[in-house]
């Protein structure tokens, strides 16, 4: 069986971020399940000339990664209410690799609210890309004490709520890869 490639798309190049724990142990998850082969995909390792999506704007190995890719998993911190601008300029990239595949989201916030603020704001992008959003948003707030500097979680409960948003984005995405391959689209072949 070939294992279904969604792979978690870390919002933030900060020096001292801590969204990466987040996001780490959010693919760490994902790989436990049997359908499901993940990785982080870390803005730092990819370059962006410009703005845009056009030839001279992208990254080919990014490029690749969102062709190969049958959904996504976004693990973003929450700036000033908002997502990152990192994240913004790797996801404005690509166009046609996002149409009509899952997203799922995961906020991160040193405060209380999870990064919820960021993930509406995301919810109007993705869509512009032709995405698709579940419902089973996952939250970390608080997120220095819910990992210590090692990147250690300090709280297990949180892993049941990643495994409910992967079930989501699992069925989500074999759904929509049914879709893309059965029925025709002018976005794809099929
Ligand atoms: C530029 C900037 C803006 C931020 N704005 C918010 C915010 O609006 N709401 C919030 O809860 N946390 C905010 N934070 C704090 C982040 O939640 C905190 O840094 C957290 O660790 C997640 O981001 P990180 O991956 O960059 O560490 C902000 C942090 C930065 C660097």
């Amino acid at each position: 069986m070939e294992k279904l490639y969604i792979p978690v798309l870390a919002g933030t190049t900060r020096e001292q971020r801590k969204s990466i724990f987040a996001a780490r142990l959010v693919a760490e998850i994902g790989n436990t399940f049997e359908e499901i082969e993940t990785e982080v995909v870390d803005p730092k390792d990819f370059y962006f000339p410009g703005d845009g999506n056009d030839p001279e704007g992208k990254d080919p190995r990014y490029t690749a990664v969102t062709e190969r890719a049958q959904g996504f998993f976004i693990v973003s911190p929450e700036y000033n209410h908002s997502f990152p601008g990192t994240l913004k300029r790797m996801l404005d990239s690509e166009l046609k690799n996002y149409i009509h595949k899952p997203v799922a989201f995961a906020g991160v916030s040193s405060g209380q609210w999870g990064g919820v603020r960021a993930i509406e704001q995301l919810v109007g992008t993705v869509r512009e890309m032709g995405m698709v959003s579940t419902f089973s948003d996952m939250q970390f707030p608080k997120v220095n004490e819910l990992f210590n500097d090692e990147g250690e979680l300090q709280n297990e409960a949180v892993r049941k709520y990643i495994e409910k948003a992967w079930v989501e984005l699992l069925w989500m995405t074999k759904v929509l890869k049914a879709g893309r391959d059965n029925e025709p689209s002018s976005h794809h072949p099929s």
